[in-house]
């Protein structure tokens, strides 16, 4: 009986030991792949601009709201010299006005609507200047700054940089400041005027067969390899990574686009929707 009793003793044991280590692994499991999720840096593509008119205060708010590690801009000039905040080079798609975004003054930007062509609800949301981004954002989120299309703007490198020293922004421990540019010419200059803050260049699908050649120059004065996610592979990945560069891609719009770019093990995703990335609180790295 005794016998018996130890014998049934022991399979209860071992039944629960089993269980519990195969919870513990399966857990163990989900952790490793949230922790792995969590860890990709979230950047809210022009703002969250699939919920707020893009490049907008209401979109970039809103992007911080959803707690994205950093908002996304793009910065062009007025034909004054004010830097402005908009994608498209002319005003047609995104505003009430039309023609090139440089053939108009900063007053004459300033009363175009920015809003009215996403939805009612944003109706009469201004352009935004760079100075009134940076001042309301810098410290609550991370700024990824494009600078779109530059060699239609001389010197908009150098504005941009007096901006940000003039705000003590381009000091060595302040890197939640990233520049990066489809232009690499316009980012060796810009490295060379901010030495200190991190540079990234934009790819396009034309660049699906870069060399490794081609990434141990951008390497110089680049930090982030950031392509369009079309191009990439698990071992472009490998050797992106092996030259040094973290890799954001762009531009994630469906959650199975954010899941696959998860399994290429991408840095960052730049998305237009932050609710597909992990949100998490920013990190000060
Ligand atoms: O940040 C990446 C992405 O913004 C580049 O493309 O055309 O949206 O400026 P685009
Ligand atoms: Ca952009």
């Amino acid at each position: 009986m005794k016998r018996l009793f130890s014998t049934f003793i022991m399979a209860i044991s071992f039944t629960v030991l089993f269980s519990v280590s195969a919870f513990a692994a399966e857990g163990e499991g989900e952790l490793t792949s949230m922790g792995k999720q969590k860890e990709v840096v979230n950047v809210a593509h022009r703002g969250a601009s699939g919920h707020a008119p893009e490049n907008t205060m209401a979109a970039f708010q809103k992007g911080f709201e959803m707690k994205a590690d950093y908002i996304e801009i793009d910065v062009q000039m007025s034909k004054d010299g004010e830097l402005v905040i908009l994608h498209d080079t002319t005003l047609d798609r995104t505003t009430d006005g039309t023609g090139w975004v440089g053939n108009y003054t900063l007053e004459e930007l300033k009363q175009l609507d920015a809003g009215s062509w996403f939805s009612e609800e944003f109706a009469g949301e201004p352009i935004p200047t760079f100075e009134e981004v940076i001042d309301e954002f810098r410290g609550k989120v991370g700024i990824l700054i494009e600078l779109k299309s530059p060699e239609l703007y001389p010197g908009i490198e150098g504005k941009v940089a007096e901006a940000l020293k003039e705000r003590n922004m381009d000091i060595p421990d302040n890197n939640k400041i990233i520049i990066q540019s489809f232009n690499h010419e316009s980012m060796k200059l810009s490295k060379e005027l901010l030495p200190e803050i991190p540079h990234g260049v934009l790819l396009g699908a034309n660049w699906a067969n870069v060399t490794d050649e081609q990434l141990a120059e951008f390497a110089v004065y680049a930090d982030y390899f950031n392509p369009t996610m079309t191009i990439l592979s698990p071992e472009l990945v490998d050797r992106v990574h092996a030259a040094g560069m973290d890799i954001w891609a762009y531009t994630v719009r469906t959650q199975e686009q954010a899941d696959r770019l998860f399994e290429l093990g991408v840095d960052g995703i730049i998305t237009d929707f932050p609710e597909y990335v992990y949100p998490h609180p920013v990190k000060n790295n």
